[in-house]
């Protein structure tokens, strides 16, 4: 297993390219499987969780090739020749789910493994499962399998979600371009990467009004074409970078970054005394000497603070000027990350759903271990404005969602490299 090494090493400057979104990418992907037609997506990331979900839309019968190095995916799925998603590709990711709309509505029958909790809590599938009955399928769970049909096909109705999803907002988008009728997703999740998924849908010949609200709006129809689709950046990997030279001080250029996209993560940012300047033509990140003041952050669905920059948000806080109280809404168990940062000499007071950090003047280097994508990638920026050496262990939690993490902040001056364990 390989191992990450940081070496605290001052103030960044430069500029790091951002890549096209990860959780765009894995609902952009299984939409291949509602058209017999090629379905391009450029700007794509480089990452395990792309090469899994294309391993098991390949082991649907789909074709995928990676082309470019890995930044354009041609996908095709002529023809469905296995209607089961197998545990042991779904267990690896939860994306997997992500087939079970789109394989339904185009063959009128699926059966996807269930795909089981993770590091970050149960991660039910419940309101997928809802949604798809609201759209007349008929489930049966048995032997940790969802066995899916629809017979006659899908018929449109009202989705309306008790609790924001964006998961099952796209599973139920997707099914719903291929249903009789008109369907309305009432609670819809509002995330940018739903937004891209309609665009891409809508490029495949769907009808669909009302993306990034949280009303939806889709009038079935007969079949769906190709399209190729520019992947939407990833607002993640952009606030995660733009917390290194918050947390370092420095200057950092991030090109043809939209604040839009993390609106609320900026503005929380601004509120630290970080300076965040829309350039027009991307954004720039500075911060100087003094140090950053305390903030609150409470996680919720989008357009407010998003769940997946916490982690990396507690990285800076550790060294804030003061107190500050972060509350995760979105997962039951995210703050994984609390006791390693604790191995640093970070001061976090963790109570259910509630972490409480107290600022210190400086984290020291220790060997940490990474528990889940966000939490691995927050040690990682705690371990850059560090006095001394870190090494971040298991640090194949961190390639799920990050390309060539330590070639993107050497480019900006990081002492960082990877270590390759036997
Ligand atoms: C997506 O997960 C993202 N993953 C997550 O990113 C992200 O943290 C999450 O949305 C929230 O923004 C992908 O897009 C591949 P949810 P998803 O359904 O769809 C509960 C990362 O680090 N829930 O919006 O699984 C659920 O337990 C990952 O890139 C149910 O109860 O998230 C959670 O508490 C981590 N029943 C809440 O809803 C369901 O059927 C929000 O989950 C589904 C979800």
């Amino acid at each position: 297993m390989d191992s990450i090494v940081v070496t605290g090493n001052g103030p960044l400057t430069g500029q790091i390219a951002i890549a096209g979104a990860k959780n765009a990418c894995l609902t952009l992907m299984p939409a291949t499987l509602l058209t017999d037609e090629p379905l391009t997506l450029t700007n794509a990331p480089r990452l395990s969780d792309i090469r899994t979900m294309a391993e098991l839309l390949q082991s649907l019968g789909a074709e995928v090739s990676m082309l470019q190095d890995g930044q354009v995916l041609a996908l095709s799925s002529h023809e469905i020749t296995n209607h089961t998603a197998d545990y042991d590709i779904v267990r690896k990711m939860r994306a997997s789910i992500l087939v079970l709309g789109p394989m339904l509505a185009r063959e009128g029958h699926a059966v996807v493994s269930l795909p089981g909790g993770c590091a970050i809590g149960a991660r039910p599938v419940d309101l997928h499962l809802r949604a798809l009955e609201a759209l007349g399928a008929e489930l049966d769970l048995r032997d940790g399998y969802v066995h899916a049909r629809a017979p006659g096909g899908l018929k449109g109705g009202e989705v309306a979600f008790p609790v924001v999803s964006v998961g099952a907002t796209e599973n139920a988008l997707m099914a719903a371009t291929l249903a009789k009728g008109t369907t309305v997703i009432r609670n819809a999740a509002r995330e940018p990467e739903i937004a891209d998924l309609a665009r891409s849908l809508r490029a495949m010949g769907a009808r669909i009004e009302g993306e990034g609200t949280s009303e939806i709006t889709i009038e079935g129809v007969e079949r769906l074409g190709g399209a190729t689709h520019r992947v939407v950046m990833d607002r993640i990997e952009l606030g995660t970078y733009m917390l290194a030279p918050a947390v370092c001080g420095g200057e950092v250029a991030f090109p043809g970054a939209r604040p839009e996209l993390l609106q609320a993560f900026v503005d929380k940012l601004r509120e630290t005394g970080v300076e965040v300047q829309d350039t027009g033509t991307g954004l720039t990140v500075r911060r100087g000497e003094a140090r950053v003041r305390p903030v609150d952050v409470v996680t919720e669905p989008f357009p407010g603070f998003p769940t997946d920059l916490q982690a990396q948000m507690m990285a800076l806080l550790c060294t804030a000027d003061g107190v500050s109280v972060l509350e995760e809404r979105i997962f039951e168990n995210r703050f994984m990350h609390a006791p390693e940062l604790a191995r640093m000499g970070a001061q976090i007071d963790v109570q259910g759903g509630t972490a409480t950090v107290t600022g210190v003047e400086r984290l020291r280097g220790a060997p940490v271990m990474a528990t889940d994508l966000r939490a691995s990638v927050s040690l990682i920026l705690a371990a850059l404005a560090a006095e001394g050496e870190t090494t971040v262990n298991r640090v194949y939690h961190l390639d799920r969602g990050y390309e060539r993490v330590e070639e993107k902040l050497r480019g900006v001056g990081a002492r960082i490299e990877r270590v390759s364990q036997p």
